[in-house]
Parts: C-alpha cells; sequence; structure tokens
C-alpha cells in the first residue's frame, strides 16, 4: 500500500527556506495552523524530526514528530490540496515510523480531531490504535480529540 506508485515523490529534509511553502499547506488544511515561529523552532530543534515530500522539488506535503526517550510523537502532517489521495501523507508517516524504529522507539502516540476520518483511517492502516479521548482539546471548532497509539513489537 504505502508509496506504491510514487516515483516521482521525493522524501528529504526540511529546511527555512521551505517554510512559506510549508506554511501555504497548513493554512490551507487546518482552521488553527502552526505559526511560522512554531514551525522555526521545530526545525531548530534537535529532538524534532521535519520531513517534506517533493514533487518536481515543490514541497507537496510535510510530517513533523518528535521523540522523548522511547516514545515518539506526531505532531503535525498535511499534505497539499492538489495532491491528496495520491499516497505522499502515506509515504510520509511510513518514513517516519522507520526511522523512530531504527532508534529504539516502541510507541508512537498522536492526537486528530475526531471528525477527521481521512486522517483517523489512514492511521489505522498503519496499526495505530485508538487509545482515548481528550475532552475539548481543539478550538475554531472546539472538539475532542481521538488519542492513538502504535506500539512496536506487538
Ligand atoms: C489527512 C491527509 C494528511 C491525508 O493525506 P493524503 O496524502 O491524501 O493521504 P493518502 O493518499 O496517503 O491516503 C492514505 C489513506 O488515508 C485514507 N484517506 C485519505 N484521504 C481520505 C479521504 N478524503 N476520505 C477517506 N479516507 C481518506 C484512505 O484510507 C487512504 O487510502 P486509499 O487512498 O488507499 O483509500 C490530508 O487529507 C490532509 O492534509 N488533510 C488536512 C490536514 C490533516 O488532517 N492532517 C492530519 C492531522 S492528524
Amino acid at each position: 500500500m504505502v508509496g506504491e506508485g510514487l516515483t516521482d515523490i521525493v522524501i528529504g529534509g526540511l529546511e527555512t527556506g521551505d517554510l512559506p511553502a510549508v506554511l501555504e499547506i497548513e493554512l490551507a488544511s487546518f482552521t488553527t495552523p502552526w505559526s511560522e515561529t512554531s514551525f522555526f523552532n521545530e526545525l531548530k530543534n534537535p529532538r524534532a524530526i521535519s520531513r517534506a515530500a517533493r514533487k518536481d522539488g515543490r514541497v507537496a506535503g510535510y510530517i513533523f514528530a518528535s521523540r522523548i526517550l522511547d516514545e515518539g510523537h506526531i505532531l503535525d502532517l498535511a499534505v497539499h490540496p492538489d495532491f491528496r489521495r495520491q499516497g505522499i501523507a502515506s509515504a510520509l508517516v511510513a518514513h517516519v515510523i522507520e526511522h523512530l524504529r531504527e532508534e529504539g522507539i516502541r510507541f508512537i502516540f498522536l492526537e486528530v480531531r475526531e471528525s477527521n476520518v481521512p486522517a483517523i483511517k489512514m492511521y489505522g492502516k498503519f496499526g495505530f490504535e485508538e487509545i482515548g479521548i481528550r475532552k475539548n482539546y481543539y478550538v475554531s471548532p472546539d472538539e475532542d480529540a481521538v488519542v492513538m497509539v502504535l506500539k512496536f513489537g506487538e
């Protein structure tokens, strides 16, 4: 499933020069987008993992994750509306899962809006399980978060 047919998509690092493209996708994807400062701080954070999916050199999607001890956390993921349903998010998630697995991580956690069926379905395909709800985690609009976890070695 993951990445099949994505021969023209290249996964690689993100740099501050990519931030305008990242912000454009972020604004098109979320009602409460991360700010430029938030992205900048993540790019400078040594614990952070940031990756872009590029098509013809253009940023088509990105993912941010973090690692503390044996836990990973997916913090942000979005694909440009023009490039959705082509397996790009799946390729980014697969890349980060593999990276964290190689680093000896045992769990990867994430939060997602409970109405975000596309994302919940995608994470489910990777084996993420719903383990709880964080009440009123999101604003604009107010909404609960579904907490999901992927456990390695099970
Ligand atoms: C969620 C998101 C990242 C998916 O990106 P994508 O590149 O389109 O995802 P993929 O093509 O890899 O899709 C993988 C699977 O996810 C599910 N999926 C993706 N979009 C879907 C949709 N609109 N409706 C239903 N299922 C969907 C499907 O199971 C899909 O597999 P399939 O195409 O074989 O049916 C993208 O829609 C997005 O950027 N949304 C806005 C930001 C967001 O919600 N980010 C996640 C926050 S946790």
